[in-house]
């Protein structure tokens, strides 16, 4: 077993002296487990952080990423150029909701996120509506770390100690409804009502002021919060009404997590703007996304033609080794079909979380392709610690899950076959009662 150094790393998103005291380390992972320091198997109920939907250890995509590294390790993008970003928007622009085909490439989900904002602005600004620049995001939302994705985002801890953020900013309000929905598989019945807060918001601003709506169609770290029938579809409709540009952000849904390439397909609806990340490499390397309508990129692609139409980019857009690990990935998508996967798999998935319902403490359980939340009654003491001892026990039974809160979202590989899922439930449940 290696002891980390307690000091140096500063872990992400972590109680740093609590992990340091207690490490939980894995070494390496192959199919749908983990080996950790220790040699335990770990079955991955998380792949990864949402994002090795084909699996672990690819060969596929290492030969892919080695051959590249040996071959061109590094070209700019700036004024240059190298043909696989070229052939991998070309790629992902076949599997996109019809009409989103060109292509902007980050290193990240939060990257794909500030870059949809900012094209949405400079969008308004090259059609001549340089007034549109209030963003909307959504309460309990997630998007990333930069300063427009927190400031867009709705979780107060990612929030509060970073200052006034981004002017101009509102909120809708989440769509968890406890009351009305717990335990209703699939999509909610209940609250496509949320999506007229919008009409209010117009009321208010006035349309001419406002730029875009962002929102995960489905949203993954707040806790697997599923959009009410129709709920969608209607802000879509509010939107293209107002003029203002809808911009899904799929970093979580993307690449078959609900059973279509998007969620947008999956629900029938087509935003302007699509961030993705995560399985765009199967989580191999790091490569973000953003996909965009081509009346948008048209519209910048006016003035001179030796000016620079829009003025971002990362040394990285379209990294030869991220392209070619996405290249490979969207391969083993397509040959073993796992962008369909989570739908022929979504009734057992829902029969098998279902019987989870009368556990202890659960007071939700939410579903809907190769995903679910279960949320748990807070303990008395503490909001979190639930969540928290549920999570660790499930690991020490030897599977993955992940907390957030008080609510443990399971994203499993898309790989997953039916044995596993009750493998993964097993070790899930008996963690529950030990914890109880
Ligand atoms: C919906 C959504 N947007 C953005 C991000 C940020 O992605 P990254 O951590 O790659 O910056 C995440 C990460 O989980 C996410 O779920």
């Amino acid at each position: 077993m290696i002891t980390p150094s307690p000091d140096q790393f500063w872990m992400p998103f972590t109680a740093n002296r609590q992990f340091k005291s207690d490490p939980r380390l894995l070494e390496s992972a192959e199919g749908m487990y983990y080996t950790d320091t220790s040699g335990r198997q770990v079955l991955d109920g998380t792949a990864g952080l949402w994002c090795c939907n084909a699996g672990h250890g690819r060969r596929e995509i290492t030969e892919a990423v080695s051959r590249q590294i040996g071959k061109l390790d590094f070209a700019p993008t700036f004024q240059m150029g190298h043909p696989l970003p070229f052939e991998l928007a070309e790629r992902l622009s076949a599997i996109a909701p019809a009409g989103l085909n060109r292509v902007f490439f980050t290193n990240s989900g939060s990257e794909s996120v500030d870059t949809a904002l900012k094209i949405a602005l400079a969008y308004h600004r090259a059609n001549g509506q340089a007034s549109r620049t209030r963003l909307i995001g959504r309460e309990m939302g997630y998007h990333g770390v930069g300063f427009g994705g927190i400031s867009v985002g709705g979780m107060i801890n990612n929030r509060r100690a970073f200052g006034p953020l981004l002017p101009g900013v509102d909120h809708l309000p989440h769509t968890l409804d406890l009351q009305r929905n717990a335990f209703s598989m699939g999509l909610p019945e209940h609250g496509v009502e949320k999506a007229e807060e919008l009409e209010r918001l117009v009321a208010l601003h006035g349309a001419e002021n406002i730029a875009a709506v962002i929102v995960e169609p489905m949203s993954g770290s707040a806790g697997v919060i599923l959009p009410p029938r129709g709920y969608l579809k209607r802000l879509r409709e509010i939107t293209r009404k107002h003029g203002i540009l809808l911009i899904f952000d799929e970093v979580i849904t993307g690449f078959g997590r609900v059973g279509e390439a998007f969620a947008a397909q999956r629900w029938g609806v087509t935003p302007d703007l699509l961030t993705c990340a995560k399985g765009l490499t199967n989580g191999s390397v790091p490569m973000g996304a953003v996909l965009v309508a081509e009346d948008l990129y048209e519209t910048f692609m006016t003035g001179p033609e030796s000016a620079i139409e829009f003025f971002h980019g990362y040394t990285y857009s379209g990294h030869p080794v991220a392209c070619a690990a996405a290249l490979a990935t969207l391969d083993i998508y397509a040959q073993e079909n796992l962008l369909q996967r989570a739908i022929e798999l979504e009734g057992y998935w829902q029969e098998a979380l279902a019987s989870l319902q009368g556990l202890p403490n659960i007071i939700d359980v939410r579903t809907v392709g190769l995903v679910a939340g279960i949320q748990f009654a807070p303990h008395p003491e503490q909001i979190g610690k639930r969540g928290y001892e549920v999570f660790c026990q499930t690991f020490q039974n030897g599977a993955l899950v992940r907390a957030s809160g008080d609510t443990i979202a399971l994203s499993p590989p898309l790989i997953i076959e039916k044995a596993q899922i009750d493998g993964l439930l097993e070790r899930f449940t008996d963690a529950i009662k030990a914890t109880a």
